[in-house]
């Protein structure tokens, strides 16, 4: 058998040459895959637009990132959740995909928040879902700004603190009782979500920044936003 030492000068000639010939054949196809890569995120964001269900102010924005943001937001679920009321009033009448009926999105609910899911414990506070969208200075759910936006996504705080940890010994529906943790967000799917790229979240608020002011329950409901 010949030493391993004594074949490598020889082999890495051949593959040397072999990377130059890769190299002087692929310089087109490689050129190619980039623009796939483009090709695929500019359908996503054309997509995002031809499925956002309500109307978009594009005005100071990133039209890509709306775009994108669009195609995050409405094929993932957030409207799933963050509909205002029972979750019947995602659809308008007769656009109930689940009846059979052609999809037709409520804008009245679309990301207003609301949606009761129950208390973690019997006697505890209820988990409801948040408005999402923009107020009148135009930053989306309840005027957090983007780093927020991030860090709640990423971490799951409660920045707006509507649920304390109860007391030991006490349960009430102001609090949600241990081993819940009241300053985290409950039922929202952050552990997941929180592993988005920045890129993704900043889609994700570039385009809750763009859809309609949904005012909500009259102030002071947590729901409340200042459309004007
Ligand atoms: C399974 C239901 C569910 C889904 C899906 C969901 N959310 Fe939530 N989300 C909630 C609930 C419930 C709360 C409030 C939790 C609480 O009070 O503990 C919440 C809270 C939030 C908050 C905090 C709001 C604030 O003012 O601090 C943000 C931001 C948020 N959701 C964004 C999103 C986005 C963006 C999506 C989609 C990418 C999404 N959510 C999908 C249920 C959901």
């Amino acid at each position: 058998m010949i030493p391993r030492k004594f074949v490598k000068p020889a082999a890495a000639a051949v593959a040397f040459a072999g990377i130059m010939l890769a190299g002087m054949l692929s310089s087109s196809p490689r050129v190619r895959a980039t623009d796939d890569d483009d090709d695929r995120k500019e359908s996503k964001v054309e997509q995002g637009f031809d499925i956002a269900p309500v109307h978009l102010n594009l005005e100071g924005k990133n039209r890509k990132l709306v775009g994108l943001g669009s195609y995050l937001v409405n094929t993932g679920v957030c409207n799933e959740c963050h509909t205002s009321g029972p979750a019947i009033t995602q659809f308008m009448p007769g656009g109930n995909p689940f009846f059979g009926q052609p999809k037709m999105i409520n804008s009245a609910t679309y990301l207003g928040g609301g949606r009761d899911f129950g208390a973690p414990a019997p006697g505890a506070a209820h988990i409801i879902s948040r408005n999402l969208t923009p107020d009148k200075t135009g930053m989306p759910e309840g005027g957090h700004t983007f780093s927020e936006f991030v860090q709640i996504m990423r971490t799951g705080v409660d920045l707006d603190h509507l649920h304390p940890t109860c007391a030991p010994g006490v349960v009430n529906t102001g609090c949600i009782p241990a081993p819940f943790r009241g300053d985290l967000l409950q039922t929202m799917p952050w552990p997941a979500m929180g592993d988005l790229t920045d890129h993704d979240l900043r889609a994700i608020y570039e385009y809750l920044s763009a859809i309609p002011c949904v005012a909500g329950p009259p102030a002071p409901s947590p729901l409340h936003n200042d459309c004007f």
